[in-house]
C-alpha cells in the first residue's frame, strides 16, 4: 500500500525540504518506489533535482502541481522522472502562491490535493508518496495535511527551533477532526556540534506525550548546501558526508516505523 508522508512545520527553514529530497532519494536508493510533490511556491524540492532553468520550464508550460489541482486532474499527468531510477516528481509552480484564492471558490476545498492523488496511490505504483510543505498554516497546508497518512516535523536545533511548534500542535489536533493522520516523528535537523542546542531540543522533544523523536539527527555540513547548488541529493554529491549518512539511516529508521 502506499505511504503519503508530508513534510510540515510553520517555522521556516526547518529543512523540510532538504529531508524530503534526501529521505525521497535513499528511501529509493533502498528499493522503494517514491514520487515526490513539490508543495511550495519556493520550487525547493524542484530545484533539489533540476537547475533553475529546468524548473522554471516546468513552471512556464503549466507542468505543475498548481495545474493539476486548479484543473481538477490527477497528478499522474504531472509526474517528471528525475535523474534518479525510481524516484519522480510532480514539479511545483510560483504561481502555487494564488492556490488559497483558487481553493476558496472549491466544494469541499480541503480535499482538493487528495483528489488529485487518488488515481496514483490506488494503482499502489509507488511505495511512498512524499509532500513537501510550505511554511504556512492556511487552507492549502491543510490539503496537503488531508492528502498524507503520516506527518515527519522536521525541527532545527535552534534557539527558536521550538518556537511555534505548540501551535503546530494544537493545529494538527484540528484536523485530526476531519482527517486520519499520524505523527511518524519529529526529527531535529541543522545540529551543530559548536553550538549546545542539540541536547537542549531532544529533551524538550522528548517531554511531549505521545511524540516520536526519530533517532537519527541531521548534522549541518557544507555537502548538503554545495549538492542543492548542484541540484543533487547529498547521496549522490558526497556519498561519504556525514549528512548523506545520516540520510541512509533516517530512511531506515522511517522504513522501519511507518508499518507501525
Ligand atoms: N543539514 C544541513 N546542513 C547544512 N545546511 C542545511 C541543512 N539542512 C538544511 N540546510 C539549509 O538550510 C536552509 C533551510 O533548509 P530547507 O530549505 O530545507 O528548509 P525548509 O523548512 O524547507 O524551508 P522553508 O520553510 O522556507 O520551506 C537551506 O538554505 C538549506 O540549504
Ligand atoms: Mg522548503
Amino acid at each position: 500500500m502506499t505511504k503519503t508522508i508530508c513534510f510540515t512545520n510553520n517555522k521556516g527553514g526547518s529543512g523540510k525540504s532538504t529531508v524530503c529530497a534526501n529521505l525521497g532519494y535513499e528511501l529509493s536508493k533502498a528499493g522503494k518506489k517514491v514520487l515526490l510533490i513539490d508543495g511550495d511556491m519556493q520550487l525547493n524540492l524542484t530545484l533539489s533535482f533540476f537547475d533553475r532553468e529546468e524548473a522554471f520550464g516546468f513552471d512556464q508550460s503549466g507542468n505543475s502541481l498548481y495545474s493539476a489541482v486548479r484543473e481538477k486532474k490527477s497528478v499522474k499527468e504531472y509526474i517528471v522522472n528525475t535523474p534518479y531510477a525510481n524516484l519522480d516528481i510532480v514539479p511545483s509552480s510560483t504561481l502555487l502562491s494564488q492556490i488559497e484564492y483558487e481553493l476558496f471558490t472549491m466544494m469541499q476545498r480541503e480535499y482538493a490535493l487528495k483528489k488529485c492523488l487518488e488515481a496514483v496511490k490506488t494503482s499502489g505504483e509507488y511505495d511512498y508518496i512524499l509532500i513537501d510543505a510550505p511554511p504556512t498554516l492556511g487552507t492549502w497546508v491543510i490539503n496537503i495535511l488531508c492528502a498524507s497518512d503520516k506527518i515527519i516535523i522536521p525541527v532545527e536545533a535552534s534557539p527558536w527551533g521550538l518556537f511555534g511548534l505548540a501551535n503546530m500542535f494544537d493545529f494538527l489536533e484540528q484536523i485530526s477532526e476531519v482527517t486520519k493522520l499520524e505523527v511518524l516523528g519529529v526529527l531535529i535537523t541543522k545540529v551543530d556540534e559548536r553550538k549546545n542546542y542539540y541536547r537542549q531540543t531532544r529533551e524538550s522533544l522528548l517531554g511531549l506525550d505521545d511524540i516520536k523523536v526519530f533517532d537519527t539527527c541531521i548534522h549541518v555540513d557544507s555537502a548538503v548546501e554545495w549538492a542543492q547548488d548542484n541540484s543533487m541529493p547529498v547521496g549522490v554529491y558526497k556519498k561519504n558526508s556525514r549528512c548523506a549518512k545520516e540520510f541512509v539511516k533516517f530512511a531506515e529508521e522511517v522504513i522501519e516505523n511507518v508499518n507501525r
